[in-house]
């Protein structure tokens, strides 16, 4: 246990070390570029306007220094390449024919940006079919957190799975805390697509040890997922069991109860606010607009 701990501590300086350097670095070429610091990271206000040269003079950080933090951390949100797209004011709900859920949605992401607050550790589960816009949503939101300063992380569900996985690896170097730390003591983190591996004894372990970490610390988790907020065997239990029907709906559909256990979905609801949107794959309804104006 106590081999533990101080193995936690020296980690967590490490890491600590390396954003630090990595910060310092982007805060150091962003000053010596800015013309209204001078470099120092400090700019002068004068108390004053109307007497520039009075002695009374206030200083505050200058923004280079605010966007430098911001860039970082946007860095070190990890999004991925195919998001950074990605922006709450470029989601659209206007489209011909587009769902009435997207806007609702849309004010519900734009308003819990706004007011989000550390200490409240309220996340959000954004739940809806494929392509109806939840990663946009969800690093829409993150991005504007950054913006105010706020550490923000992307996890890919599965990604995070094999990079857990992978750690065990004796030839890696990285150890199984080297992934999770950050996971735990990100102040938001996204879970992008819960419940999209089939679930093993592993699998559910390790999804509670995330979730119930954050949950106890009051930390905020902004989770999508593709499958349906219902109970654990909701579809199977409508059917006559071993029918053809039932091997077919146990093969094909799942529910986030079936992925992740109903202990976990309940959690879940203690921690999150739930958006939902309907609607149809937003690349088609895109697609078929733009041919429509042609
Ligand atoms: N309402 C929207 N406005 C603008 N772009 C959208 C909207 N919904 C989806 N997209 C875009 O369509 C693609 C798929 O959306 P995505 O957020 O990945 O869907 P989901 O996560 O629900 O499967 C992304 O490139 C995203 O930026
Ligand atoms: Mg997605
Ligand atoms: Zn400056």
């Amino acid at each position: 246990m106590r081999v533990q701990s101080q193995r936690r501590k020296i980690l967590g300086r490490i890491e600590l070390r390396r954003i630090e350097e990595a910060g310092l670095k982007l805060v150091k070429t962003a000053a010596e570029l800015c013309p209204q610091c001078a470099g120092t990271g400090w700019k002068t206000l004068s108390a004053t306007p109307s007497a520039p040269e009075d002695k009374d003079r206030r200083v505050t950080r200058c923004d280079c220094q605010l966007r430098a933090r911001s860039q970082t951390l946007l860095t070190g949100a990890r999004i991925p390449r195919r998001y950074e797209h990605c922006e709450l004011g470029s989601y659209t709900t206007d489209l011909p024919g587009a769902n009435p859920s997207l806007a609702l949605a849309l004010i519900s992401a734009s308003k819990f940006a706004q007011e989000y607050d550390p200490r409240e550790g309220a996340g959000l589960l954004i739940i809806g079919k494929i392509g109806t816009g939840k990663t946009h949503l969800a690093v829409g939101i993150i991005k504007e957190l950054i913006n105010k300063g706020i550490p923000c992380l992307f996890y890919d569900y599965r990604e995070l799975l094999k990079e857990i996985q992978n750690s065990y690896n004796t030839t890696v170097q990285t150890t199984e805390l080297d992934v999770l730390r950050p996971v735990f003591e990100t102040d938001v983190l996204v879970l992008d697509e819960l419940g999209a591996v089939k679930p093993t004894e592993w699998v559910g372990d390790t999804v509670s040890l995330i979730l119930n970490a954050r949950y106890n610390d009051n930390r905020t988790t902004i989770i999508t997922t593709n499958l349906p907020n219902l109970k654990k065997g909701t579809y199977k239990s409508n059917l006559i069991p071993s029918s053809k029907e039932a091997a077919e709906q146990a093969m094909q559909d799942a529910t986030l109860g079936d992925r992740i256990g109903e202990p976990m979905r309940s959690r879940l609801h203690e921690m999150c606010r739930i958006i939902e949107l309907d609607g149809d794959d937003f690349r088609k309804g895109a697609r078929s607009a733009s041919a429509r104006f042609r």
